[in-house]
């Protein structure tokens, strides 16, 4: 028997499922110009560390074929420790952190490797009277593709309840669990780890 030959190579099958978008949100910054340095906990011109548990996060952007999607460009922004957003829309009553803002852009390596250092967002009360858990929210650009998203972190009780993370079939995509980070990364500092999917890269 001739076979013909596959006009799809092995390679770019996919093997990986796309990370679940999620919606903008009210507080994208607007007033704010981006950290480039990758360190929300204590971005430029900082007199100090921002308030809150030390976070690392890292991972890979990557296509479903399972290739990296080098030079990503990714923006993350979050609410402080207090649940806090530094955005005029936010009516939280929480405090600001004078050493937080809460924005930062990033890109990826040729490997499509990030990583950030930031601090664990709080939860907050939202206009219709829920409490969101905490998360951070990413918009990744590849190549081809455009991900808005949010990640969330194991063990919050909100979790359960978020109308916006239980919109998802498998919500636990989008959570991630933090470890302990080495002493010297600071006491009681975790890691998270969280691979980004797009659909071609
Ligand atoms: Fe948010």
């Amino acid at each position: 028997m001739i076979r013909k030959p596959s006009r799809i190579a092995a390679r770019d099958i996919p093997r990986l499922q796309i990370t679940p978008p999620q919606i903008l949100g009210p507080f994208y910054p607007v007033a704010e110009r981006p950290d480039l340095a990758g360190d929300l906990a204590r971005p430029a011109g900082s007199a100090a560390e921002a308030g809150g548990q030390l976070i690392y996060v890292r991972g890979r952007v990557l296509a479903r074929s399972g290739k990296p999607v080098p030079h990503a460009r990714i923006e993350i922004w979050q609410a402080n420790a207090a649940g806090k957003y530094r955005h005029p829309s936010d009516t939280n009553p929480a405090p600001l952190d004078p050493n937080f803002k809460g924005f930062a852009q990033l890109r990826a390596d040729a490997a499509g490797r990030y990583a950030f250092r930031t601090v664990k967002p709080g939860g907050y009360p939202t206009a219709e009277g829920d409490i969101r858990p905490p998360h951070i929210h990413f918009t990744v650009d590849g190549r081809f593709d455009r991900l808005v998203t949010q990640l969330y972190f194991a063990g919050e009780p909100e979790n359960q309840t978020d109308r916006w993370l239980n919109s998802l079939p498998q919500p636990e995509r989008l959570i991630v669990a933090l470890s302990a980070a080495p002493s010297h990364l600071g006491a009681s500092a975790g890691v998270a780890r969280f691979d980004i999917v797009l659909a071609s890269g």
